[in-house]
């Protein structure tokens, strides 16, 4: 307990404790959102821990104790104390219960909406029920509110009340609104919720009638966890009530044909939209056709609409550009994706990926590395992502094997990692490799690099490099040591920002 000189005025000596305190107590603390009524980390923690021990005392007891807590009660602290119990509903409601003693506080949207957000997460639908009616009785209902309710009720699979919670509002002059549905629907589609999304829908009908964007969350959330077949029945309906595809949702239906291999339905969609709503069709359509067009191998279909597109008066973006690219490498057309590399006058990180990707298919991972080397010449930084393809490149996806023990992969990496002082690490990998073909059936590159982009392996990147150089592997040492590098200074650069 702090002893508090009566004399000084008490703002001050809060404002003062709560200054002594922020510079002794644990800094792992969350900090305070609020400048005007900072909230006191020892505050919170007191309350929290006789809200915790205490949540099943009787009501009276509770707040004999928790007005001993003497603490300033303001909505942030109320916040904090739902923060600190993210999913149990009992401290959280018992708290609830001792704001409404306090006859100087007033709950907002805000500190309900996060209150009724963890009685939903803890599963207490009963109690969830309540306090909805409470704040629809309160007035203090919002979009937010709206989206907590539908989410809770469509995951615990309460679709009747999904619908009867709209009737409820409705009843408390939250009229049926298309603007709040088509949020509820963006948030229980972008859950995974979608069948419940539907059902919403059409059993609201006679209330709220849907729109295109309705429409298109449906058929985003039906592509999305790969039911087809639904998205188009949604599709159809939208059209039988007169409304034309958005162009996002068209662009979604596209993509997920291209993806599940319906490359003849994908590109006749493509086709109706050519014919029927051309002026509709800008950037983003044409890159995402041509992108699937040279990834598939179908180039002189690409070039027929990269050239269309361009008779159209839309310029290329780096994407498109970096497809095509891909696309004539793939077809060994080598120097025209040069040519169109060197057109471009700022390329970005896409076109050097896609320059590198189709190289390295074409098995030239030495021409792959000089690219590599020209985008960080020219200031692009490359990324996990440039790093893994060119390792892939150099060694195969399963790391490459051979009888000499400096080019092996396996021993590359074994020997960083005993010189790195991982011999544990080392003998896992090694029983790992023993183990290959059943259980490791290739090298996760991706898992590799997180696990090094640290001091250790700042050391361990500079061994391999070393080892490999030795070798005579030049590129892949380039490769290793530029990755450590990066490592180094970003290291250096974190423990300067926790220096004082
Ligand atoms: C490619 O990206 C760079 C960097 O963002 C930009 O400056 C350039 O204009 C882009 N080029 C094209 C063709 O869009």
């Amino acid at each position: 307990m702090s002893i508090r000189p009566s004399t000084m005025p008490k703002t001050l000596l809060t404002l003062l404790f709560h200054h002594l305190r922020t510079l002794t107590t644990d800094s792992a603390l969350p900090q305070l959102a609020s400048p005007i009524t900072p909230v006191s980390p020892t505050h919170l923690l007191r309350v929290c821990t006789v809200l915790y021990q205490q949540q099943e005392a009787p009501e009276s007891k509770l707040h004999i104790n928790l007005k001993r807590c003497d603490f300033e009660l303001t909505h942030e602290f109320f916040l904090q104390v739902c923060n600190k119990f993210p999913y149990s509903w009992r401290p959280v409601y018992k708290f609830f219960q001792f704001t409404e003693t306090q006859p100087h506080f007033k709950h907002t949207p805000i500190t309900l909406n996060k209150m009724v957000d963890v009685i939903g997460k803890s599963r207490n639908i009963e109690l969830f029920w309540e306090v909805l009616q409470e704040m629809g009785r309160r007035h203090l209902v919002t979009d937010q509110t709206f989206r907590i309710a539908l989410k809770t009720l469509a995951s615990a699979r309460e679709l009747k009340k999904c619908i009867e919670f709209f009737h409820l509002m409705d009843g408390y002059d939250y009229c049926y609104n298309l603007e709040t549905l088509n949020k509820v629907v963006e948030t229980l589609c972008k859950s995974k919720l979608v069948d419940e999304a539907e059902h919403i829908v059409t059993k609201l009908k006679d209330c709220v009638k849907p729109n295109d964007v309705t429409y298109k969350y449906l058929i985003f959330g039906f592509c999305d966890v790969g039911d087809l077949i639904e998205a188009s029945k949604v599709w159809n309906l939208m059209v039988d009530e007169g409304f034309e595809a958005d162009i996002e949702a068209v662009e979604k239906m596209m993509d997920s044909l291209f993806k599940t291999n319906r490359f003849g339905e994908a590109l006749k969609l493509f086709q109706s939209m050519r014919t029927k709503r051309i002026d509709d069709l800008g950037l983003s359509t044409y890159r995402l056709v041509i992108n699937w067009m040279c990834k598939e191998g179908k180039l002189g279909q690409a070039y027929l609409v990269f050239d269309e597109m361009q008779k159209r008066g839309i310029q290329a973006d780096n994407m498109t550009l970096a497809s095509i690219i891909y696309g004539l490498l793939t077809k060994s057309r080598v120097r025209e994706a040069y040519k169109i590399m060197e057109g471009i006058e700022k390329p970005d990180i896409n076109v050097y990926h896609g320059l590198i990707k189709g190289l390295l298919k074409l098995r030239r991972a030495s021409e792959a590395t000089q690219v590599f080397r020209e985008m960080i010449k020219r200031g692009c930084e490359p990324t996990m992502h440039t790093y893994i393809m060119l390792l892939q490149g150099h060694l195969g996806k399963r790391g490459r094997k051979g009888s000499d023990p400096l080019v092996n992969f396996d021993t590359i990496f074994v020997g960083g990692l005993v010189k790195a002082g991982k011999s544990l690490e080392a003998t896992k990998y090694v029983e790992r490799v023993i183990n290959r073909g059943l259980e490791v059936p290739r090298f996760d590159y991706s898992k590799f690099l997180h696990y090094y982009s640290n001091e250790e392996g700042v050391v361990m990147f500079e061994e391999v490099a070393k080892k490999l150089r030795e070798a005579g592997l030049f590129d892949l040492a380039e490769i290793f040591s530029r990755y450590g590098e990066k490592m180094a200074t970003r290291e250096r650069r974190r423990n300067r920002a926790l220096e004082p």
